[in-house]
């Protein structure tokens, strides 16, 4: 979800909805505005596209200099503008719009119901609002009512609320890590938002809340105290992005844009991290010194959706340079398996975003058991990098915007494997002379990858226009080929909609080999290296039963294209970096399916791009 905040001197309406078509790649189903003016209190709130609530707001406009407004996520109760936020509390003269879970609103419901509340939505939003208005008829006091409110709530999530009764007054309050709050100061304004692209066309000075922070908000500023009401200092942050880059010039879609960005990602996340002739990875922003690396005997990987592909690759890649063990999780079932975490443990949290609520509760949960953790992330400032006591280690792909994730993956790919090489570096299992050659394949890479946006770009046209009707598909893949099937799957399935398993090729015997007939596309990623023979034989068992191979493949291997239906083919590189070459085809081949189904590219159906629900 998206929240975005303004009180000042401008329209508050086109500074809320402006924003909010800023946070628009976030991914939403509903959205909605409250505006304080002369009018009173306004409503608007419409369901799908955020186009929809302006529509609505060209027939019924609101105008005021304070406001807030929401794109929603559906969590508790359906995609309806009933339930889309902002919510009012029982006097209709309070709303309230939320980022995050309420766990037990089901009991807090209950208890109002009792007390004679009756409720128009399903969602947990109106439950704080509800009670954030029978906090304020005891008190008189918006910021004592949802301080109050905010101690009932278990969960975690970001608080915005606004009341007729005190018009020059914004409240936000933030409860564990389901939603982040970023307040930016102007010149008789502030501003608030969930992320901070959403306000950084008017100011670059912005406050973090943290964890039961608590900030009253008014044209002058932010007073900010803890839940319990303890005044506390934020230091002001100045952010010097540029927005500009996020555009997405001449694209069709963000996704392509981010596809073609890759060589540019990649040479960005090498960037003054290498010294070639010395042989030697400096990682600058980590926090760890060469004692604290040499101590660490596990390495917990965790993340979630694409990035957790990457935490399989990072543990290819850490064991084989470091000799380091290293376990994979996802993080939405790394807290609960009570993780048995060791002293000298670390956790490597993958994200994108840095704010995906459950890679940020096991980063917790590290911290809770006294390991340090390092995040591998990608938006500067997120939640991820501020809390990674290890320090974060940047990916510098820029803003991505598409919700598939592209240039973000391979980044990631690439900052494992400086990772990998850094700790090896470090623990002293790899010599100068022995990471010399890695250095070199890493900065040829980003050109090996060009050339195959290049020369794979019209193979997957074909291969679209031939299979964007299928209804399944299957990618096999072997060693570090393997997760690359798993991504390939998993890009194809959401943002075409067409059901896809990726599978380790050696296992599809036990399974998967029973779907396989001439209607099954088997997209098979089978660059020569040590598992090559095998693959090969993977390959003849998927023919022998009809189905119809797409293979990715080394360039100049006869043999691979003799025996497949279709070829696309990568160069070859140091074989732990191959899989950053054999899985540009398949972000292709996703991208030109999707289009061809003509689904939304850049914003799929009930996915968002950074999830800030459990
Ligand atoms: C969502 C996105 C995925 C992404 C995942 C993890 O599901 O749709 O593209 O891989 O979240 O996001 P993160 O920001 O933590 O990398």
């Amino acid at each position: 979800c998206g929240i975005v905040g303004y009180i000042g001197q401008r329209n508050a309406t086109d500074v809320v909805v402006g924003g909010l078509q800023r946070l628009e790649y976030r991914g939403y189903d509903s959205a909605g505005i409250a505006i304080l003016g002369a009018e009173g209190l306004q409503l608007r709130r419409s369901v799908g596209k955020l186009a929809n609530l302006i529509t609505r707001l060209a027939s019924e406009p609101a105008a005021g200099s304070v406001g807030m407004g929401h794109t929603r996520w559906a969590t508790h109760g359906g995609v309806t503008e009933i339930n889309a936020h902002p919510h009012r509390d029982a006097s209709g003269e309070i709303v309230v719009i939320q980022n995050g879970i309420v766990e037990n609103y089901l009991e807090l419901k209950g208890r109002l119901m009792e007390a004679g509340h009756t409720f128009l939505s399903q969602t947990d939003t109106e439950v704080i609002a509800h009670l954030v208005g029978v906090y304020f008829q005891q008190t008189g006091s918006l910021e004592t009512a949802v301080r109050h409110a905010m101690a009932d709530l278990r969960g975690g999530n970001a608080v915005v609320a606004l009341c007729i009764h005190a018009p020059d007054t914004l409240v936000a309050a933030r409860l564990g890590n389901a939603g982040g709050v970023v307040i930016g100061l102007g010149e008789d304004e502030t501003f608030i938002a969930s992320d901070i692209p959403a306000i950084l066309d008017y100011t670059r000075d912005l406050i973090f809340l943290e964890d039961r922070d608590l900030a009253v908000i008014t044209r002058e500023g932010a007073r900010i105290t803890r839940l319990d009401g303890t005044p506390v200092t934020r230091p002001i942050t100045n952010i010097s992005w540029d927005p500009v880059a996020a555009a997405k010039g001449d694209f069709k879609h963000f996704m392509q844009k981010e596809i073609a960005e890759q060589p540019r990602a990649l040479t960005d996340v090498l960037r003054g991290r290498i010294d070639q002739e010395a042989g030697q990875v400096f990682l600058d922003d980590l926090k760890l010194d060469t004692n604290a690396l040499r101590r660490i005997d596990r390495i917990y990987a965790t993340a979630c959706g694409t990035a957790w592909h990457a935490g399989l690759m990072a543990k290819f890649m850490i064991e084989h340079f470091a000799r380091v063990r290293v376990e994979v999780d996802y993080a939405s079932e790394f807290r609960y398996r009570e993780p048995v975490l060791g002293a000298d443990a670390l956790l490597l949290a993958i994200t994108q975003s840095g704010e995906t609520v459950d890679t940020l509760a096991a980063m917790e949960e590290a911290r809770t058991q006294g390991v340090p953790s390092i995040a591998l992330v990608n938006a500067i400032g997120s939640q991820a990098a501020r809390v990674a006591d290890g320090g974060p280690l940047y990916l510098h792909a820029g803003p991505e915007i598409g919700v598939a994730s592209t240039k973000a993956f391979t980044s990631m790919l690439a900052a494992s494997y400086l990772f990998a090489l850094y700790l090896g570096q470090a623990r002293g299992t790899l010599t100068p002379n022995q990471i010399r050659p890695h250095l070199q394949a890493l900065i040829e890479l980003p050109g090996k990858v060009a050339q195959v946006l290049e020369s794979a770009a019209p193979i997957c046209v074909q291969l679209a226009d031939r299979f964007h009707h299928a209804t399944n598909a299957l990618f096999l893949g072997r060693q570090a080929n393997y997760p690359i099937a798993l991504e390939g799957a998993l890009k194809l399935k959401e943002i075409s909609y067409i059901h896809a398993e990726g599978y380790p090729a050696g296992e599809m015997k036990h399974g998967p080999v029973a779907l396989i007939d001439e209607h099954m596309p088997v997209i098979c990623i089978a660059p020569r290296d040590g598992i090559y023979e095998k693959m090969l034989s993977n390959i003849e068992q998927v023919k022998a039963r009809g189905g119809e191979v797409i293979a990715i493949g080394s360039q100049g291997d006869d043999l691979l294209a003799a025996k497949a239906s279709h070829v696309i083919t990568v160069p070859s590189t140091l074989p732990l970096l191959q899989p950053i070459l054999t899985v540009i085809p398949l972000q292709l081949l996703a991208y030109e399916v999707a289009v061809r189904r003509g689904c939304d590219v850049d914003q799929p159906r009930n996915l968002a791009k950074s999830v800030t629900v459990e």
